[in-house]
């Protein structure tokens, strides 16, 4: 339906409803305007011309067409007091000169899109445009932002410059939050908008809602912008606008304004124009994968040579963070009874000619690598120097700590500098002198702080204080410093570069957390934090060729980077039936999107239901299941997360969730798996059996500190044994949420007895049910006179050539009749190109019908000649006749229950 159709009346800033609109609509609530709306004088009455029965409604006004609606806005302004030090603070943001043009784009428009760099006022400062116009007076301001760190910090700042108390600028997250009666302005992470969509559609408590931070494209935050697409002509509808204020960076704002499914007029953008001061990039010449190292040296140079000026270092996580800021509080104490004041009076040591050059240099220039070059001479003489002073000279270890993670990518690119890392390694250990000796020559401190999204809020708050007099700021940061938090004072950026980000694994849909490389328009953002206040200096610790060829430009949103399956099971579980329509910000691939509810179905994740709708061109609609409700919980493709919804059995949930770990990592064995003999009951369990073998008898060498010795002495790689165990850890803490007794430690896989080992192999039927094979025999070997051997390989359903058993398939032994497989893949030359199912387990046929009936085609059970009652069980037992799967195989005479 156009929503432009409907009949709009604005009187005396009262929108009211005509009678033709639908009866549930008519239970209008009036606006939440309590004033005249002004335009309404300039206006006269407006309606529509062709509304058909408007001569007979006294409420429908005639208007011109082209009129558009006018839209009723608050205008009793709600008087603040703020304190004069606050108002100077907040005069100096670029936002506060827009006021009146936002102000007017706001009243004018329910959508509106607001640009603006980093630190240019707008999450502070619009919630406080939108208080004071009166948008809080009879209903909420809600903003959302995507990470919880920023949803605290910006409450209390928010809170604070408006001086009201944290009762009445609130926020709420998950497990945390201070909202109550009292609450105006309420800030939320962008799940927890989400979940009270699923009970108040129609968000009725609000007057706006601000999505900020919408350049960072976070799954719930796209989510919601497509679906408040939605309810915002809905409130009008009902008379009670609502208003959508979409926050963002200077990236990528086509997606909201290009994208017609999602807006169908493109919503007016208002951009912030800051000032920013030009930064100097400065890229490393080589690329070192110990990037925590780099850093530290990096911010050592700049604290003991550079001008005044905070420090921000980016770096990955909170461990880091913490490493980091351990490292350089020990390198330059602040020490609490010591007077720092007149140290600043003293000469700040001198900077090199390139440096000062760099310094005034007006306008952003790559300065590569020649800086870094001379800087480097200049260091081998100071130490030469050093050393005749000094016969021997302190050491620091600098390799005192955890590598970082390897994530491959590093490794990458240090390839390319092997030939002479060698040389610039022991470079860099000179330079280990001479950098001890400047921190020995160093009496400024350095005001060391850590910030990550975990952060407890009061630590957060020290960020944005003044560092003690005398002491240099330095902030230590994951990547929340990049956009959503801004640190006032930074002059020099250090950027090493990475990130960590959420990464699917394709097969099993498993996340895992991986250390990657930013993206070029982060690298930008990071860069840029160093320009507020004054020019400054950015110090990428990778070199200019990782920039071009390592960095994308941009990652692609995350909805698209998510398994679609997990993805249509969470939005089906916030009742977003339609997911192939719903208008994405930027949508998931649609055949992938529909081929995954097909997925979802047969394993009886979804069911289908008549659509209520009625009409010819509507599919029926695909609603989840309670079991479905269950597996979404986890972070896997909903498959194995079914697996482990079913496995309820308390003594057997260890051995799944070793299962599914050891199924979602690659590579795990190298060679035969001979060493790994599952026999007997094992066997049946085929491929996934030895895995789990073998990864219960790592755990034990791992307890025993053998770990290495073990993995090689059998072939196991040991980086992938552990990732299993991490993954583990995680699946089991997230079973712990809904099942606290479980039991989690991993025993001996040979202690899995005959009917346990059955139930993991209808386990893994339920997860794998769409991926049955049955055996072929493909011809006849003749070996000696009598002797006949067949050659067997196998038939699946969405295959028309056969598929073989991996050569080192366990299951090679026993060729069974039935099977299911994890994946297919291709293998051999092209001309002996050939399909292997991977990681095989071996099935019953009777297991079909009670494990994947969905594909099940049985007869009708009537018609069994003989049902038999079972005094033992007091069951009534019927034989089947039936098929599987849409080729149709015949499935043996089943008997069921
Ligand atoms: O949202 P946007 O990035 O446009 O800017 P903002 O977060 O509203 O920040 C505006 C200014 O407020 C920045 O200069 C911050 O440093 C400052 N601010 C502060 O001083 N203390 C806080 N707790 C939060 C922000
Ligand atoms: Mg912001």
């Amino acid at each position: 339906d156009d929503d432009d159709d409907e009949p709009e009346v604005i009187e005396n800033g009262v929108a009211e409803n005509n009678t033709q609109l639908p009866k549930e609509t008519k239970s209008i609530e009036v606006c939440n305007v309590e004033t005249e709306n002004p335009s309404n004088d300039k206006g006269t009455k407006v309606s529509r011309t062709d509304s058909p029965k408007k001569s007979e409604d006294k409420n429908v006004i005639e208007i011109k067409e082209e009129k558009k609606p006018l839209l009723a806005h608050p205008t009793q302004h709600v008087e603040v007091k703020r304190d004069p030090k606050i108002q100077i603070a907040r005069l100096k943001l670029p936002i506060l000169g827009e006021e009146q043009r936002v102000m007017e784009l706001i009243n004018e428009n329910e959508f509106l899109i607001v640009a603006g760099e980093t630190g240019s006022g707008k999450t502070t400062q619009i919630p406080q445009f939108l208080y004071e116009a009166g948008y809080a007076s009879t209903k909420m301001i809600a903003v959302t932002e995507p990470r919880r760190v920023a949803t605290v910090a910006m409450a209390a700042r928010v809170g604070y410059e408006l001086g009201l108390s944290s009762k009445e600028v609130s926020y709420l997250m998950r497990f945390e939050g201070n909202v109550g009666k009292e609450t105006k302005i309420k800030f939320m992470t962008d799940g927890v908008l989400l979940k009270e969509i699923q009970s108040d559609f129609l968000l009725s408590k609000y007057s706006v809602v601000i999505i900020d931070e919408a350049h960072e494209r976070s799954v719930y935050t796209d989510i919601l912008l497509g679906l408040l697409s939605r309810i915002v002509p809905l409130r009008r509808k009902r008379g009670s606008p609502l208003r959508l204020i979409i926050m963002s960076a200077t990236l990528r704002i086509e997606d909201f304004t290009e994208n017609t499914r999602l807006f169908k007029t493109p919503p007016p953008v208002i951009k912030i124009e800051s000032r920013q001061f030009p930064v100097t990039v400065h890229f490393n010449k080589h690329t070192y994968s110990d990037y925590l190292k780099e850093a530290y040296k990096k911010a050592v140079k700049i604290h003991t040579r550079l001008p005044e000026g905070g420090i921000l270092i980016f770096v990955t996580g909170q461990q880091e963070v913490h490493y980091l800021v351990r490292k350089l509080r020990t390198s330059f104490p602040y020490k609490k009874n010591v007077d720092y004041s007149k140290l600043i009076q003293k000469k700040r040591p001198t900077l090199t000619e390139t440096e000062q050059a760099l310094d005034s240099e007006p306008e952003d220039i790559e300065s590569d690598d020649d800086e870094v070059e001379k800087e480097m001479k200049r260091m081998r003489k100071a130490r030469r120097k050093m050393r005749q002073k000094h016969k021997e000279l302190p050491k620091i270890n600098l390799d005192d700590y955890d590598m970082p993670e390897d994530d491959g990518q590093a490794d990458l690119v240090d390839d390319n500098d092997d030939q002479d890392s060698e040389g610039h390694l022991s470079d860099s250990d000179a330079e280990d002198d001479t950098l001890t000796a400047a921190i020995k020559n160093c009496r400024q401190p350095l005001w060391v702080l850590p910030l990550y999204s975990m952060l407890g809020s009061s630590k957060q708050a020290r960020v944005f204080q003044p560092a003690p007099v005398g002491a240099r700021l330095c902030v230590v940061s994951t990547d929340v410093a990049e956009t959503s938090l801004t640190i006032p004072a930074i002059k020099y950026v250090v950027d090493t570069g990475k990130k960590k980000m959420r990464v699917y694994d394709h097969v099993t849909g498993a996340s895992a957390w991986r250390v990657v490389w930013t993206s070029q328009a982060s690298a930008e953002q990071r860069s840029g934090r160093a320009g507020r206040t004054a020019p400054g200096h950015a110090y990428r610790l990778y070199s200019s060729a990782v920039f071009q060829h390592d960095c994308v430009e941009q990652y692609p949103p995350d909805i698209c980077r998510r398994p679609p399956d997990h993805l249509t099971l969470t939005m089906k579980c916030m009742g977003i039936d339609k997911v192939v329509n719903f208008p994405f910000p930027t949508a998931p691939d649609r055949m992938q999107l529909r081929l995954a509810e097909q997925r979802l179905e047969v394993l009886g994740l979804l069911e289908r239901h008549q659509s209520k709708a009625k009409r010819s061109d509507d599919e029926d609609v695909l609603k989840v299941t309670a079991l479905g409700r269950a597996v979404s919980a986890f972070p896997l493709l909903p498959r194995y997360g079914k697996l482990l919804a079913l496995s309820h059995q308390p003594a057997l949930l260890p051995y799944s969730v070793a299962l599914v770990a050891a199924l979602s990592v690659p590579e795990v064995m190298s060679g035969k798996p001979d060493s790994w003999p599952a026999t007997g009951h094992l066997l049946l369990l085929g491929d996934p059996g030895v895995l789990l073998r073998a990864v219960g008898a790592a755990e034990h060498a791992h307890l025993k500190g053998e770990e290495e010795l073990f993995c090689a002495k059998y072939g196991l790689r040991e980086k992938a044994v552990e990732e299993i165990r991490k993954l583990r850890k995680q699946l089991s803490s997230e079973i712990k949420l809904c099942v606290p007794n479980a039991v989690t430690s991993l025993g001996d896989a040979r202690a899995v007895d005959d009917s346990q080992a059955r139930l993991l192999r209808q386990l893994v039927l339920t997860a794998l049910g769409d991926q049955v094979a049955t055996k072929i025999q493909l011809h006849e070997v003749k070996e000696g006179e009598d002797k006949r051997k067949y050659k067997y390989a196998y038939h699946c359903a969405n295959m028309e050539e056969p598929v073989h058993l991996h050569s080192e398939s366990i299951l090679r032994k026993v060729i069974p009749e039935w099977v299911v497989y994890q994946e297919l893949y291709e293998t051999g030359s092209e001309e002996r190109r050939k399909m292997v199912m991977r990681h095989v387990t071996a099935i019953e046929p009777e297991w079909l019908p009670v494990y994947v009936p969905k594909l099940c085609n049985l007869g009708d059970p009537l018609s069994d000649p003989e049902p038999r009652y079972d005094a033992a069980s007091g069951r009534v037992k019927c034989h089947f006749k039936g098929t599987f799967g849409k080729a149709g195989w015949e499935l043996p005479t089943v008997e069921i229950d």
